[in-house]
């Protein structure tokens, strides 16, 4: 096992009717900015439920944070927080919302000129405005960790950001806003947690038995819960584990003392950034490719994988793996999700090279595990992707 420091802040409040309890996490006199998305809080009764247990408060909204929170409508709000002098914020929404409120808790204590530079030049953020979240949306983690993924559209970038002074102060996770999501957005967040454990498994063995394990549980945890979840998102039970695997894949724990990958997420921001695919869609386009063309690396894990996770008990080790990639694919298909990239466009060539020049000119020239994936690599597992 490899050595590791662990320390999550982030406080979770989580159940039904949890949301009521908002009030005793954010600190008296806090001048607040409560921020959300197109308006789906609106339609179900969150809206209401959060204005209600803000009622002691003085309260600016700040809605419009679009899927992939776009920098230019963030710099929108970041100029009211600092007219305002608004002194804590309060995302309510999915990853969007909450990664742009990160975006803007770095953004309102940063110093420089331009704050797109805490992106392109990948600065940690190590104190940020405060900041608390009710999750809407079960997908990305972002409710228990201290990363963002920021779009913007001018340039078609999408770029991540993070440091320890991202992580929220607390996040209320009721399993009961599930009921109101579509099926596509359920389909994607159970998608995007699947990959988040494999992106921090599928490597090679390192001896962590725990890790593993934790990692191979919530996998299983997702499966099992998948066709309820879709079937019925009022399902509380169904919603209560959904929301909980999310969490729990991006929170960091099940990455301490073991390698991680990433590759699948790096190359498909891109895919988000190029053509506004869904986040989790672009990962189930990528992660195939991605684990058939490194297959000597990670055969070892995937086998483990489909031993462990699909039950997977004869063949040889390479013939267990592939079986797992492909076990993996129809997953993501019993999900409604397609797994190539000309699925979701037919503008699809030149990507493969378009990718690989932007690795090349941000100097990502070794991604993956082994810090061995080259740019040239990226082209050629988006072209598989094709
Ligand atoms: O905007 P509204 O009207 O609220 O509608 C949203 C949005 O259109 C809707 N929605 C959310 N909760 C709902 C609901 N509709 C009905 N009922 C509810 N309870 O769902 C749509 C999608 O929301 P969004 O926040 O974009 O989805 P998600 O949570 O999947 O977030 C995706 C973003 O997170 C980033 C992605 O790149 C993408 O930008 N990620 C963030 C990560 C992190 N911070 O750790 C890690 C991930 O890998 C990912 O990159
Ligand atoms: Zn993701």
């Amino acid at each position: 096992m490899l050595n590791f420091e662990f320390k999550n802040p982030t406080k979770i409040i989580f159940g039904k009717g949890q949301i009521e309890k908002l009030g005793n996490e954010i600190p008296e006199n806090a001048k607040v900015m409560m921020l959300y998305g197109g308006g789906s809080i609106k339609t179900n009764g969150i809206y209401e439920q959060v204005k209600n247990a803000l009622s002691g408060f003085e309260v600016v909204e700040f809605s419009g944070i679009p899927a992939n929170p776009e920098y230019e409508i963030l710099m929108d709000a970041l100029k009211i927080i600092k007219e305002k002098n608004i002194t804590y914020m309060l995302a309510v929404g999915g990853g969007s919302v909450i990664d742009g409120v990160k975006f803007l808790s770095a953004a309102a204590l940063y110093t420089g000129d331009t704050p797109w530079d805490i992106l392109k030049n990948a600065i940690k953020t190590e104190k940020g405005l405060p900041f608390g979240t009710v999750l809407t949306l079960p997908a990305t983690g972002s409710e228990m960790n201290s990363g963002a993924v920021i779009t913007r559209k001018e340039t078609q970038e999408k770029l991540a950001m993070g440091g320890p002074g991202l992580f929220p102060e607390f996040s209320i996770l009721d399993p009961e806003v599930v009921k109101s999501i579509p099926e596509r957005q359920l389909a994607n967040g159970v998608a995007d947690a699947y990959t988040h454990v494999l992106e921090q498994y599928m490597t090679y063995p390192i001896g962590a038995l725990l890790q593993d394990r934790f990692s191979e549980s919530i996998l299983q945890t997702l499966i099992e819960i998948a066709p309820k979840i879709m079937k019925d998102p009022a399902d509380y039970d169904a919603a209560a584990n959904f929301m909980w695997s999310c969490t729990m894949a991006l929170n960091g724990l099940i990455q301490k003392g073991v390698p991680t990958d990433w590759a699948v997420h790096a190359m498909g921001h891109e895919l988000t950034a190029l053509f506004g695919i869904d986040h989790a869609r672009t990962l189930a386009v990528i992660a195939p490719s991605h684990y058939h063309y490194n297959f000597e690396a990670k055969k070892e894990k995937l086998a483990q994988y489909g031993k462990r996770v699909w039950n997977i008990q004869s063949g040889s080790t390479e013939e267990i793996a592939k079986a797992a990639i492909e076990k993996t694919v129809d997953f993501f298909h019993s999900l409604g999700i397609d797994t190539k990239l000309s699925d979701y466009t037919s503008a699809y060539e030149g990507t493969a090279e378009k990718v690989s020049e932007r690795f090349t000119e941000r100097g990502w020239l070794g991604l993956g595990e082994h810090k061995t994936l080259a740019p040239a690599d990226a082209e050629k597992i988006v072209k598989m992707s094709y």
